[in-house]
């Protein structure tokens, strides 16, 4: 299954995105930790892409099948990180969103396109056969 939406990129749409990736994936017992993500991976979409500025948007994909899930968030950005976020030190207040969905995913990554960024995450979990 695959849903997607695009919203606006302002900050107070953060909890409604949240709640999008919660109500498509509520049946998973990864659940919480798609919905941390989302929030990570939307809130940099927010303040470091062309997203956060007048009329920015981002859009959501969310496709999931038994056992396994995978969140898309896309902006128009270029693509160039400055900072990256492997430049975080341990006692800098920011430089945290990208470390904890490299905690809470199976995998994640960064695509480039012509037209803008995807930063994307995956979780797997045990399916009853
Ligand atoms: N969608 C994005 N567009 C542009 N740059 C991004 C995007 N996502 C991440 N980055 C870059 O990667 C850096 C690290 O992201 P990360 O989420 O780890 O930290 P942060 O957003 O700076 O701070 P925190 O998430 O702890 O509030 C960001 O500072 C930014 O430079
Ligand atoms: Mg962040």
């Amino acid at each position: 299954m695959e849903t997607s939406v695009t919203f606006p990129g302002l900050p107070a749409i953060v909890p409604s995105a949240r709640h999008f990736v919660r109500g498509i994936l509520a049946d998973s017992p990864r659940a919480d930790d798609m919905e941390l993500i989302a929030a990570e991976l939307i809130s940099n979409a927010i303040c470091h892409s062309p997203a956060g500025e007048a009329d920015g948007e981002f859009a959501v994909i969310i496709r999931t099948e038994p056992g396994w899930a995978r969140i898309e968030v896309s902006d128009s950005g270029t693509g160039e990180w400055h900072p990256r976020p492997d430049d975080t030190r341990p006692d800098d207040e920011y430089g945290r969103g990208m470390a904890i969905i490299a905690a809470l995913a199976d995998k994640f990554g960064h695509d480039v396109t012509a037209t803008g960024q995807t930063v994307w995450a995956e979780v797997g979990w045990p399916t009853v056969e």
